[in-house]
This record gives structure tokens, C-alpha cells and sequence, in this order.
């Protein structure tokens, strides 16, 4: 399997790092900072004897090397500095994944692609779009992300081990998200039961701002790790045809009574990427609160660039 990675900063050369040891194909890694990619996969390939992994990888400036790539990672463009929403990265990220698009569209036809940069809702769409490529094959990272979070940060409160909390979150990767509390479970209770309203609440906002604290903290750029992570969990599922489901920004066509735009709902990923858009069952407020994240994503697209 061939895997690209377009982007050789924090988030694509982790990732880089995550697959590689992963075994799970040979990795391109692409980045026009000249020297960048290169330099980057010369270090990682120098771990290979201590890893004791033979894993492959090429450091390139030139975009061609993605060429029959299976799967294409974009984690090109600006991050945001503190103070920034992810939106007010969109024209400038949008201007550079046109043209990453369109080499992928002309380079890799049969590609899965894997959109990360930001903002994530409206760069997956703008990447479906100008690929014109199927809907199964272009979606984005960001609510797996969120709901990583959003686990890791009641598993803190409560002391208890992530393994036993399942979280859920659908809507914008962004301040509009949807951390769903009563789909969320505690060893199966549902966290609003084990939380009560106000705790619940409180672990809500503190997930929905974690980005934006980790921006404010680092003081330049923005979160990596858990990024990657959450990249390699995607990318893992559908190398092995793990048939998982997980949270991914996909296009929806009426699904969740919401047509035309990427939004994070549940899915399941295997070899043909999505296979399936999971409908969770929403009370009203839910269906409330998803409907104005999608309105809050509506509204954006006007701002895109052409698509042609
Ligand atoms: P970074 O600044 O460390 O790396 C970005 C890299 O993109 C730079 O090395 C730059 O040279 C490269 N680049 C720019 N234009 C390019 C082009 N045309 N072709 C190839 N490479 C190009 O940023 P970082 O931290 O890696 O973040 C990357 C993006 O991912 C940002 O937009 C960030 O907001 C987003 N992000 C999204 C997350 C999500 O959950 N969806 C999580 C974390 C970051
Ligand atoms: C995050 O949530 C920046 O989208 C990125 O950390």
C-alpha cells in the first residue's frame, strides 16, 4: 500500500512517524519548504535499526511522487495562531488545496483521501469538490479528534481509565461541535447520568475549547499529537479493512435530514473508506443543535474559492 502525505509540518510528520512504525505501507511525504520533507524522512528513516522496522519512506518536494497513491493524507497549510478560529484560515488553505486537489485528482484517481487541514468541515467539502471524486472516498479528520478529548478529559475527571469511556461527538470540527453526552457512556451509563447536568456541562466546554487552550498554550501552532493519532486510527481502519465505526467529516445527502455540505457523523471505514453513514437516534435538542452546526458551515461555503 502507498500512503502520501501531503505536508511535512507538526501534524503530517507525525503522522509520517505513526504509519510508518505501523508498517502500514510506504510513505511519501510531501512539502514545498524546500529541504523540509526530505530532511524529515531522512531522520525517521535513520530510526529504522533501533525500531528494528524496514518500513519505507521518501521526503520530496515534488508533488508527482504522490503518483498511484492508495491513500493521500492532506495536512497542508496555515495553523492557527492564538486568537484565530479555524475559519479564519480559510481562504489562504483553500488556495493551497486547490492545487493540491487537482494533482491529486490528475496523479492518484483511485485514491482514498484523508482531508486535515482546517477548517476541516469546509476544506473536506472544498477537496470533494474540486476532485470531484466519490463521497466515500474524500472526508475529513476532526470529530475523532474532539471525541478523543472529550474521553480523555471525563476519564481525568472521574479517574477512571479511558478504556472504559466511549465518547461521542458529530457536528463542525470547531466551536459549533456536538459532544453528544446522552450517547456518551461511562461503562455504559450515559454521561449525563453518571455526570449529572452540570459536571456534564462543564466536561462539554472544557472539550469544545481544548483546541483553542492547546493554541493558547503553545503560543505558535496548534495541537500534533493527538492529531496524528487520530489520522493513524483512520488510516489503520481502512488499510486493514477494519469495518470500525468512528466519527469522520463526511458528506451528507440527507442523512441526519442535512443535504450538501461535510459534517462529522459516525461512519464506518474500511478498504472503500466510508461503507456506511451511521444515523444515531437524536432527541430534538440534539437534532436542534446539529442543524445550527450545519447552518454555522452553510454560511462559509459562499467564501470558498472557484472550484474549477
Ligand atoms: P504546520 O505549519 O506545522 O505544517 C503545515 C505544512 O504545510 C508546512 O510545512 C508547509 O510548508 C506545508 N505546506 C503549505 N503549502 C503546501 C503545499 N502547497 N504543498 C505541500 N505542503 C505545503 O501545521 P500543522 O500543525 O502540521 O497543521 C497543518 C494543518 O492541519 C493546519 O491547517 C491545522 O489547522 C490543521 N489541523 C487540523 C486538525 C484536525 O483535527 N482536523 C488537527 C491539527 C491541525
Ligand atoms: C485542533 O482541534 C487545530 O483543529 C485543530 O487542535
Amino acid at each position: 500500500m502507498k500512503i502520501a502525505i501531503i505536508g511535512a509540518g507538526n501534524v503530517g510528520s507525525l503522522t509520517a512517524m505513526r504509519l510508518a512504525q505501523a508498517s502500514l505501507g510506504d510513505i511519501v511525504l510531501v512539502d514545498i519548504a524546500k529541504g523540509l520533507a526530505l530532511g524529515k524522512s531522512l531522520d525517521l528513516e535513520d530510526a529504522r535499526p533501533i525500531l528494528n522496522n524496514d518500513y519505507k519512506i521518501k521526503g520530496t518536494e515534488d508533488i508527482a511522487n504522490i503518483k498511484d497513491s492508495d491513500i493521500v493524507v492532506i495536512t497542508a497549510g496555515l495553523a492557527r495562531k492564538p486568537g484565530m478560529t479555524r475559519e479564519d484560515l480559510l481562504l489562504k488553505n483553500s488556495q493551497i488545496l486547490k492545487d493540491i486537489s487537482f494533482s491529486i485528482k490528475l496523479l492518484a484517481p483511485c485514491a482514498i483521501v484523508i482531508v486535515v487541514t482546517n477548517p476541516l468541515d469546509l476544506m473536506t467539502y472544498f477537496v470533494l469538490k474540486v476532485t470531484g471524486f466519490k463521497r466515500n472516498k474524500v472526508f475529513g479528520m476532526g470529530i475523532s479528534l474532539d471525541a478523543a478529548r472529550f474521553a480523555n478529559i471525563i476519564a481525568q475527571e472521574f479517574e477512571l481509565s479511558v478504556n472504559d469511556i466511549e465518547a461521542v461527538v458529530i457536528g463542525a470540527h470547531g466551536e459549533a461541535m456536538l459532544p453528544l453526552a446522552r450517547h456518551t457512556r461511562v461503562k455504559g451509563i450515559a454521561l449525563d447520568e453518571f455526570a449529572g447536568k452540570d459536571k456534564t456541562g462543564l466536561l462539554v466546554n472544557k472539550t469544545v475549547n481544548r483546541g483553542a487552550e492547546i493554541v493558547a498554550a503553545l503560543g505558535t501552532g496548534s495541537a500534533f499529537f493527538a492529531p496524528s493519532a487520530a489520522i493513524a486510527q483512520i488510516v489503520n481502519a481502512i488499510a486493514k479493512d477494519e469495518k470500525r465505526v468512528m466519527g469522520v467529516c463526511a458528506y451528507l445527502e440527507g442523512e441526519y435530514a442535512i443535504k450538501g455540505i461535510c459534517i462529522g457523523v459516525p461512519c464506518k471505514l474500511g478498504k472503500n473508506g466510508i461503507e456506511d453513514i451511521i444515523e444515531l437516534d437524536l432527541n430534538k435538542e440534539e437534532a436542534k443543535v446539529l442543524k445550527e452546526s450545519a447552518d454555522y458551515i452553510s454560511g462559509f461555503i459562499k467564501g470558498l474559492p472557484c472550484m474549477i
